[in-house]
């Protein structure tokens, strides 16, 4: 078969003297000529499909400017029903039927199966109102909705509406939508480039006497799509034939290029309406669709649309019978006013007169409502003409809905597609024949795809409640979220009142009252000053590596050979003797490597714990922090403790001469490039700070001139309780649950260690408020450490779309939806944030007393930096500084990265000690 009824031409073959655009000339005027021009072939038809289905893939792939035609609109409909969506809801439609508005009120069981009869009621829009302003529009839909909840009682309680607007939108997100340009009949001004949902909002709030969350805005396709009772089989196509046509289906998200996203399906409002590739239409559209285009409000746009939709029928209709007239062909060549007067023949007209059985009867009562007198060959001929558009309207729908159907087959490689299409739609519900011609001229276009057509119950109004249901969960979901981040985002009061509190425990600290801050001494009194030479071994351990170093420092600088050693758990947190004995192991395999055995070089330690000084070389430890906690070490001297180590294995011979944290390691390893360098940052594992205080402030250390580098360990601030404030409950069961409850507060708000496992606990909680994971609990979420403070440095990086973001969440056996992506992204930023700004306001607190100390009106000062989260986390570093210059203003802060880490700055510490020990020699 080649053509398709009721056709007759010979593929691409046009209608002889077909007329062309808009001109009806004296020689069309046979109705054999007139009728024919409606016929459409099979070729025909299929190069519609064609070029549909051309003009649709490059308008997800963006390149739409290249063809013109259909828009491909994201709809922010992610999936299709669940059926477990329960509540009232009610619904605004405008722009599906006409000049007419309809609120309903849907009740949604929550039950499959389980429907309960909406209320509804149709209110017709004036005339003056659909081509008026928006406002007039918009208030008059609030009117409406204001009389039909006063009709209904149903109470002003939590109304939540869901609006079925229908025409060509931009959505960003499910509650905001911008309409492109108006369709169909509509021409309001000051509507296109506007919100709709908030001109609605706006409307609603003007009339004042209902408050309504408008939670949802959806196309009419996506409505009748949504409608479809779920059971039947995936039902992923919306059609709707009313006064316009349109389609929604559901597409992959990785192929819509405006959306950020791999996986999953999202709906895709097509708009094929607007189609209008002139080599594949051209051939199908007559004088009469010029003429009526012309004389539309809008000529030149829709043209597809024009063919087919009830808006436009009865008016194409209306052309033809006015040029049979005209030539002589029907009325006996007379035409009255009303037959002359655009719109006097309605989609409701050909509908009655196209009936089977009434329709002859309506036939006269149509034309002589229209003050015209047929005979009875007139009827017969007006019928005809009546079939001849709308058969064609229904097969270049069925060529349209093919393309979706061969795009959807293509696209997911599908030998037979079986899919559901949900109708809508007066057209498709009212005409005796539209309906089935679709459904033939389809099976004939898009053999290999089993199609089953579902009609829409109630218009859509149940899907629009559908949709509208996931909006308000979503939106419950985002209030909870908000409010559980929202301890977390600090105002500047906060931050201000952590740097003032930083400030008193630091002078606390350094007199020896009782104080969270220890402000240790370290006996470090000056930065190198690059006369230092020699080799030095360090060792470096307390942060995620040990390591072992040699550090040659020569008058061209200093090299560095270095190794990493692992600390298994079990040693870090056994016995003290085993953990020496350990390092000594890693020593004496790293000199053997090196060839330096028999060799007995200056080491310096660099161990990041706090520890109390009595001098360079002696460091008794007060406690363990971080991951350590071997027995037997605290209370003790580390560099004793090593010696005897080294005694036990009698097989190294060591010179310890310094012990260094590594705050202030970093600080002398930046030293060493820049002299302005009096501060040492460290965020890794832990965090800490140092940096130069006056001797004369250091209670405890003799001599009253010069400067001493102060080891704060700040990880231990407000330890005493003053952080309370800003204590979450998840930082409270983060340190309740790590080995040393109650202490490093400060630290476990701030560092690597603990990031993760605060962002575990959002999770979980946001988990069990049904808000991520639709709410089941996972085994893999309770497991401790599972979410590593590195996630946050990846989820965060922005080079990283949020599809990485769920790669790495399922990677951990974390399946999640976009939705459950973007607030993982928000919990991280939001825990990532606030340890910035609190690790922003200790250095803005330091350097300020710096400047005090001097008594400097503005001091410039830079800041050795070392540790993971602040290097890899893509805005750490930046956020800090941010912090910084807004609490410090007076102080110009640079950030120097330390790119060797504290082991060289501890061999530096150990070569000024070795050059001063020198001079004091000489
Ligand atoms: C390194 C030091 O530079 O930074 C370590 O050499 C220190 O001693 C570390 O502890 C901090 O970073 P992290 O991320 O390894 O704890
Ligand atoms: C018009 C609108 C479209 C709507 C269709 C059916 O084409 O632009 O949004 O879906 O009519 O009502
Ligand atoms: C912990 C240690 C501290 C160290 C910091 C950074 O807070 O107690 O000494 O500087 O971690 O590693």
């Amino acid at each position: 078969m080649d053509s398709v009824e009721p056709a007759g031409l010979e593929p691409g073959a046009r209608a002889p003297s077909c007329p062309q655009k808009g001109i009806l000339q004296p020689s069309d005027s046979s109705e054999l000529e007139c009728l024919q021009q409606f016929k459409v072939t099979k070729i025909q038809l299929q190069q519609i499909q064609a070029s549909l289905l051309g003009s649709m893939e490059q308008a997800l792939m963006r390149e739409a400017s290249l063809a013109p035609g259909v828009r491909m609109l994201p709809t922010y409909v992610g999936s299709t029903p669940h059926g477990n969506e329960q509540g009232n809801f009610v619904v605004l439609e405008l722009g599906a039927s006409g000049a007419s508005l309809r609120i309903l009120w849907v009740t949604l069981t929550g039950i499959k199966g389980q429907r309960v009869e909406p209320k509804s009621q149709e209110f017709v829009i004036p005339q003056e109102v659909v081509q008026g302003t928006g406002q007039q529009l918009f208030d008059f839909a609030a009117r409406c909705l204001v009389e039909f909840l006063d009709a209904h009682s149903v109470g002003n309680q939590g109304l939540q509406l869901g609006f079925s607007f229908s025409f060509p939108c931009h959505q960003t997100g499910l509650d905001r939508s911008t309409l492109i340009s108006w369709t169909k009949g509509f021409r309001c001004s000051g509507v296109e480039g506007q919100d709709v949902v908030q001109l609605l909002r706006d409307a609603i709030q003007r009339q004042g006497a209902y408050s309504i969350d408008v939670v949802a805005v959806v196309n009419d396709t996506v409505g009748t799509m949504m409608d479809c009772e779920p059971g039947v089989g995936p039902c992923e196509i919306g059609l709707v034939v009313d006064t316009g046509t349109n389609a929604c289906y559901m597409e992959e998200a990785r192929h819509v290029a405006v959306l950020d996203e791999d996986r999953g399906r999202t709906c895709v409002s097509i708009e094929w309406g607007s189609f209008s590739d002139d080599k594949a239409l051209g051939p199908v559209l007559t004088a009469f669709d010029h003429a009526l285009d012309q004389a539309s409000l809008n000529p030149g746009a829709q043209r597809f649309e024009k063919m087919i939709g009830g808006l436009y029928l009865g008016e194409l209709v209306r052309l033809v019978l006015v040029h049979l007239a005209q030539n002589r062909v029907l009325f006996g060549g007379y035409t009255s006013p009303a037959l002359l007067s655009q719109g006097s023949i309605l989609l409701e007209h050909v509908t009655e007169m196209e009936d089977p059985s009434t329709g002859v009867v309506c036939v006269h009562t149509v034309l002589q409502d229209l003050g015209l007198n047929p005979e009875a060959s007139d009827a017969e001929l007006v019928q005809r003409v009546c079939v001849a558009v709308c058969s064609r309207a229904a097969q270049l729908c069925a060529a349209a809905l093919a393309a979706v159907l061969s795009h959807l087959q293509r696209s997911r490689e599908q030998q037979t597609l079986q899919v559901a299409v949900a109708t809508g739609g007066r057209v498709l519900e009212r005409h005796p024949r539209f309906h089935s011609i679709l459904q033939e001229t389809v099976k004939l276009l898009a053999s290999e795809c089993d199609v089953s057509f579902i009609p829409s119950v109630d218009g859509g109004g149940r899907g629009v409640a559908m949709v509208t249901a996931v909006a308000a969960r979503l939106a419950k979901h985002r209030r909870l979220l908000e409010e559980t981040l929202a301890p977390f985002r600090l105002s500047r009061e906060q931050l201000e009142a952590v740097q003032t509190q930083m400030r008193e425990a630091m002078a606390k600290g350094l007199q020896r009252e009782p104080s969270s801050l220890r402000m240790l001494p370290t006996y470090v009194r000056a930065t190198p000053d690059g006369s230092e030479r020699g080799d030095f071994l360090a060792l470096d351990l307390g942060g995620t590596n040990f390591r072992v170093l040699l550090v040659r420092v020569a008058e061209g600088g200093v090299q560095i050979i270095n190794q990493v050693y692992s600390i298994p758990e079990c040693v870090a947190q056994g016995s003290g003797q085993q953990l020496f004995d350990h390092i000594v192991d890693c020593i004496v395999d790293f000199q053997q490597k090196q060839g330096l055995r028999g060799q007995s070089l200056p080491l310096g330690f660099t161990f990041s714990f706090p520890c109390k000084q009595l001098g360079l070389d002696q460091g008794i430890l007060l406690n363990w922090t971080k991951g350590f906690n071997a027995s037997g070490c605290e209370g003790q001297d580390v560099v004793h403790l090593l010696r005897e180590a080294i005694r036990r294995r009698q097989a190294v011979e060591l010179n310890v001469v310094a012990i260094v944290n590594d705050t202030v390691g970093t600080m002398m390893s930046c030293g060493y490039e820049d002299p302005r360098c009096e501060m040492g940052l460290i965020v890794g594992t832990g965090t800490n700070a140092c940096y130069m205080e006056e001797l004369r402030n250091v209670a405890g250390v003799a001599g009253d001139s010069g400067h001493m580098c102060i080891n704060m360990e700040w990880g231990a601030f407000g330890d005493d309780g003053s952080l309370g404030m800003l204590s979450t409950c998840f930082d409270v069961r983060v340190d309740q649950a790590s080995i040393n409850p109650g202490k490093q507060r400060f630290e476990k708000m701030i560092s690597g260690m603990y990031l993760g496992e605060i962002v575990r606990h959002i999770l979980l909680h946001l988990t069990s408020l049904g808000v991520l994971f639709r709410g089941q609990q996972t085994q893999r979420l309770q497991t401790r450490d599972i979410f590593k403070t590195k996630f946050l440095s990846e989820i965060e990086s922005d080079s990283l779309a949020l599809r990485q973001v769920r790669a790495i969440l399922e990677d951990l056996g974390l399946p999640l939806t976009s939705d459950d992506a973007l607030i993982v992204l928000e919990v991280c930023q939001a825990v990532s944030r606030r340890a910035a700004q609190l690790c922003g306001a200790g250095v803005a607190a330091v350097v300020e007393k710096i400047r005090e100390n001097r008594g400097l009106e503005e001091l410039t000062v830079s800041v050795g930096v070392d540790g993971t989260l602040y290097k890899v986390h893509p805005h750490f570093a930046s956020l800090v500084a941010a912090t910084v210059r807004e609490l410090a203003p007076r102080c110009v802060v640079t950030f120097l990265q330390s790119e060797d880490g504290s082991g060289k700055g501890a061999a530096l510490v150990t070569a000024v000690a070795c050059r001063l020990a020198q001079m004091a020699r000489v």
